[in-house]
């Protein structure tokens, strides 16, 4: 599936699973995106699929075939006349949906993480090779201005050769997995922190950076080594918002506040990717990158350049950096971005892209070896945090295909 491109689909029919906050955002937004059709729906929940419906009743659309009930997702993948099925639905559901998408003859869009288990990765790289389906990762990351300004520096040769990248998923979630309404948005987020330990959500961070150094595209993952911190943070903010005595406050949370993982690649860069969604931090996802010319580093965002890499750019050295440098995808799609928003935008690139490509028949920017592997960080890391922070050996997806292949272009 390197390279793999489909036949050319002029109207793209999406069927939607799971419509709550994230699902409904891209229903909106397809109802306003040329040559694309929002034909079918599920959610397991109907009260999200009633929901769904009015989002399309405010864009004028006509309804779309609708499903719920613990089973209704196995009815959208009987449907003959689906192209693409966008799955963004809670973290356990995502292979399996996917899964049977890919064998039911549809292309796949699913949001991130895209499997829990390294099994989970193996079997989306398999039916999408047996089925000859796209099985395409959500990352939107890697389509904010910075990342793709980051890329576009990296493509340009503007920081040298890439050495180092630490990046990460630094979100306090704190709310969402205290929460007392099981039904609320992300209230679903709680649960795999009561199960599991390591970096649950590697792929924000490391989609751009993965991308940056063309990883599976002429470099690959080697090794990785993982540690966690203990838990501090949920139990203190349970205590404090309802007392020690209730439920929250006596959880044995498996995940510790702040995982770090380190990983190391086959042409010897080295890859810091970290997790905390429960410490009382301001969102981050670090984007640094350090090169043989220089650096960029986000959350703020700044640069240094050799020879004076003693200092930061100044800020009217940035701004027209940013200006000369930036990604030809942002340019061309930023103005459209800032209506529709999104993350800042990255949401409406990503999708505008991801249609492109399909209505054109193209290759598409994130294939299912790095949808597989940029997931297979998390089951990667429990085993090294679970191993006092053994060395892990990551598995090659592409079966040494990244070996033959060119880094990711800049994209018109
Ligand atoms: N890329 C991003 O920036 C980003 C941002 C937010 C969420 N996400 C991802 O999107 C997905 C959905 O998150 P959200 O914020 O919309 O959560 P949400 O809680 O707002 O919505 C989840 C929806 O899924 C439904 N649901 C629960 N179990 C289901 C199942 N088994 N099958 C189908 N539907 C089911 C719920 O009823 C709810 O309507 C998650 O995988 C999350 O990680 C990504």
């Amino acid at each position: 599936m390197a390279g793999f491109a489909a036949p050319a689909i002029d109207n793209i029919r999406i069927a939607m699973l799971g419509t709550g906050g994230r699902g409904r955002f891209f229903i909106g937004m397809f109802s306003r995106m040329p040559g694309v059709e929002i034909t079918a729906f599920y959610d397991s929940e109907p009260e999200a699929v009633a929901k769904a419906q009015e989002e399309l009743a405010k864009a004028g659309k006509k309804p779309a075939r609708e499903f719920t009930g613990p089973d209704g997702w196995k009815k959208v993948m009987d449907l003959g006349d689906i192209d693409l099925v966008w799955i963004a639905s809670p973290w356990e559901s995502h292979t399996p949906y996917s899964l049977a998408a890919m064998r039911s003859g549809k292309h796949v869009a699913v949001e991130v993480p895209a499997a829990v288990t390294l099994e989970e990765c193996w079997d989306l790289v398999n039916v999408s090779e047996a089925t000859r389906r796209h099985c395409y990762m959500l990352e939107n990351c890697c389509y904010g201005e910075v990342e793709l300004l980051t890329l576009s520096l990296a493509r340009q040769g503007i920081l040298g050769e890439l050495v180092h990248a630490e990046c990460a998923y630094i979100h306090d979630l704190r709310p969402c997995k205290l929460s007392e309404d099981p039904k609320a948005s992300m209230a679903w987020r709680g649960a795999p922190s009561m199960k599991r330990n390591g970096n649950l959500y590697p792929t924000h961070g490391l989609g751009p950076v993965a991308t940056y150094m063309g990883v599976n595209r002429g470099d690959a993952m080697d090794y990785l080594v993982s540690v966690s911190s203990a838990e501090f943070s949920l139990t203190a903010a349970a205590i404090e918002k309802y007392g020690a005595d209730h439920a929250f406050a006596k959880v044995k949370w498996a995940l510790g506040d702040m995982n770090t993982t380190l990983i190391r690649t086959f042409r010897g860069r080295s890859i810091m990717v970290q997790h905390d969604c429960s410490s009382p931090r301001p969102y981050s996802r670090i984007n640094l990158v350090s090169g043989t010319k220089g650096m960029l580093a986000d959350y703020p965002l700044r640069m240094a350049l050799a020879p004076d890499s003693h200092n930061w750019l100044s800020e009217a050295e940035l701004d027209k950096l940013r200006e000369e440098r930036m990604h030809p995808l942002w340019r061309r799609m930023k103005e459209r971005a800032a209506e529709e928003g999104g993350h800042g935008g990255m949401d409406y690139v990503m999708a505008a892209r991801l249609v492109e490509c399909l209505r054109q028949g193209t290759a598409l920017d994130i294939d299912v070896y790095d949808t597989a592997l940029w997931s297979a960080i998390g089951p990667l890391s429990e085993m090294s945090v679970a191993n006092r922070g053994g060395t892990v050996d990551v598995p090659d997806f592409t079966r040494g295909e990244w070996t033959r292949r060119e880094p990711l272009g800049l994209v018109p």
